[in-house]
């Protein structure tokens, strides 16, 4: 069952509830989804109103038409001073930071150019799927720029350093199956079937205990930039967390008792 969409007609990103999915599509087809200043506040909004939603259970995020997001909007930077630069690059950054931090999980449904923020934004969620008409790359140092949006950290922790840096520094443009080879993105699917693929994979996520997902995120997150005596410490405290859930009980009761579980959320 599908909510209507709220956001005006000329948002340039819309978003849609059904089966307790949010789809978020950033729509500026006609300059390939390519993110200005509207479209990055419109995205923080979107997954600001997903996780806010007891509705919402998980978020895809997808673009129209061809691209999923052919990166920043160039057409702004002519005239960027150093400051203006900065603070393009903080805002940017944070909206980024907020699908990352999604206590709900995040999957980038990549259906064609995710280059420069478009490849950042797909680096931001927690999985990325790609239709085999994806591109991906970061072409900046092209324009005399770097990864703004979180790309130069984000892309040497996802395939490492050397990967990362041979992506960043050629600027190349690579297709899905490169991507995959390299675990830039988790899978590669015909592109008719990118969206089921992508919902199938969330609906198997939200079957489960949205206390224990957020847990797992969030010490993966967190645990990842700690040294590892911290992170598995943080580990035992998140798996401590999961002992004050009722889906604790019920996961455990469920499957001692031969049945699904049914969870309640907390
Ligand atoms: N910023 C602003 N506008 C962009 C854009 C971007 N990042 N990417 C595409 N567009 C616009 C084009 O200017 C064009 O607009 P127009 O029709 O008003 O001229 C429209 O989107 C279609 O793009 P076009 O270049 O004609 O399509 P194409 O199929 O020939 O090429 C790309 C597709 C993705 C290879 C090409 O658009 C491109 O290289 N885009 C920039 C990618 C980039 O450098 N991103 C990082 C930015 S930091």
């Amino acid at each position: 069952m599908s909510a209507p969409a709220s956001a005006a007609a000329s948002s340039p990103v819309s978003y849609e509830i059904a089966d307790r999915i949010a789809t978020i599509t950033v729509s500026r087809p006609d300059k390939l989804n390519a993110l200005d200043r509207a479209t990055i506040t419109a995205l923080g909004e979107a997954i600001d109103r997903a996780r806010a939603s007891a509705e919402v259970l998980g978020v895809i995020v997808t673009g129209a038409g061809r691209a999923f997001v052919a990166g920043a909007d160039i057409s702004q930077f002519p005239t960027l001073s150093e400051e203006e630069a900065r603070r393009f690059a903080q805002h940017g950054q944070t909206v980024f930071r907020r699908f990352e931090t999604s206590p709900k999980p995040v999957i980038a449904a990549v259906n064609g150019f995710a280059l420069g923020g478009g490849c950042e934004l797909a680096l931001a969620c927690h999985v990325r799927l790609a239709s085999d008409a994806a591109k991906l790359g970061q072409p900046e140092v092209k324009l005399g720029i770097i990864p703004g949006y979180g790309g130069t950290q984000r892309l040497p922790r996802l395939v490492g350093k050397g990967r990362a840096l041979q992506l960043i520094l050629t600027g190349e443009t690579i297709d899905a199956q490169e991507a995959l080879r390299i675990g830039l993105v988790n899978a590669v699917v015909p592109a008719a079937e990118l969206m089921a693929t992508a919902r199938k994979m969330m609906g198997q996520m939200i079957a489960n205990s949205p206390p224990a997902l957020a847990l797992a995120i969030e010490t993966v997150e967190r645990g990842l930039d700690m040294p590892l005596d911290e992170a598995i410490a943080l580990e035992a405290e998140s798996f401590g967390r999961c002992a004050t859930t009722e889906d604790m009980r019920e996961g455990a009761r469920a499957f001692l008792e031969k049945r699904a579980p049914k969870f309640i959320g907390r």
